[in-house]
């Protein structure tokens, strides 16, 4: 998969180099590249903002810019240059300009350009999903009150854009957003995450959220592991995952419980999920 992001600040993409995307990196797995809009500003100051028209407070991000930056990195399909990421933070090796002929392949369509905003669609595992399934993402971090929006409306005309938040709260820009879905897209590519089969039970991919986990010792500080997770009994286990699952997720997100199908829901289920909601609600009044 290939990556490019465009940011007035390339620094906070740094975390890009570590851990498991930075693994993915030096696999080969993922072709990342940062981009300075500054770069892109013409006039002596370099400037990216102005007033916004209509009056208000803040700062918007002017179009321009954001049109040159777009027009250079994604422009034609064949993508351009761009620092990778190592020489962007100034450290380590990884992989450097050249992508490898699957990606130059991917990439000769347009990328999925992806613009965080507090008023975007909701990012979620389902989407984390089908980004995984892209070859090529783009994303435009804004700073400010948000980007000119004709400079969406311009990408449009050529390529899809999705206008994404991460969650109901404001962030100071996007590059933290595209951390975010970065590290939920990576993990999810083929070869990232070891066993397959981790990705499976995790919470949300069946709409539920996981339940606790234990590992040895099987005492400690007084607290012992439930006994039926030593039992050797696998369906009992099961059961029991099961159980923990849905009533945590009674607990704690009763919007997922709303939203599960019918189909997904067994008797053993629902009789867990009422157990908690009575536990919770205490006697019915009537
Ligand atoms: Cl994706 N961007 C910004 N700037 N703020 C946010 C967000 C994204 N998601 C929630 N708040």
């Amino acid at each position: 998969m290939r990556v490019d992001i465009v940011t007035i600040f390339p620094d906070y993409l740094s975390p890009l180099t570590l851990s498991l995307v930075g693994k993915a990196r030096e696999r080969g797995l993922l072709d990342v590249r940062v981009h300075d809009l500054r770069s892109f500003a013409g006039g002596v100051h370099r400037s990216v903002d102005d007033t916004p028209y209509g009056g208000g407070p803040g700062m918007v991000m002017r179009p321009e810019p954001w049109g040159e930056a777009l027009d250079a990195v994604v422009g034609r399909g064949t993508g351009v240059g761009g620092e990778a990421l190592d020489a962007v933070v100034g450290r380590g090796t990884g992989v450097g300009g050249d992508c490898s002929d699957a990606m130059r392949a991917d990439a000769e369509g347009l990328p999925l350009l992806i613009v965080p905003t507090p008023a975007g669609v909701p990012f979620t595992q389902a989407r984390a999903e089908a980004y995984a399934r892209e070859p090529w993402l783009a994303f435009a971090c804004g700073r400010y009150e948000g980007i000119d929006y004709r400079v969406v409306e311009d990408a449009r005309r050529r390529m899809r854009v999705d206008e994404l938040s991460i969650g109901d709260y404001v962030l100071g820009g996007g590059e933290v957003a595209a951390l975010v879905v970065l590290e939920a897209v990576v993990r999810l590519l083929p070869g990232v995450v070891g066993n397959a089969e981790s990705l499976v039970d995790e919470s949300h991919a069946a709409g539920l959220l996981e339940g606790p986990a234990y590992t040895k010792p099987p005492s400690w500080r007084g607290l012992d592991v439930p006994a039926v997770l030593t039992s050797g009994n696998h369906g009992e286990i099961a059961r029991w995952r099961r159980d923990q699952a849905l009533r945590r997720t009674a607990e704690r997100r009763p919007d997922l419980i709303a939203a599960l199908e019918s189909g997904a829901v067994s008797d053993p289920d629902a009789a867990a999920i009422d157990e908690t909601i009575r536990s919770h609600r205490g006697p019915v009044a009537d």
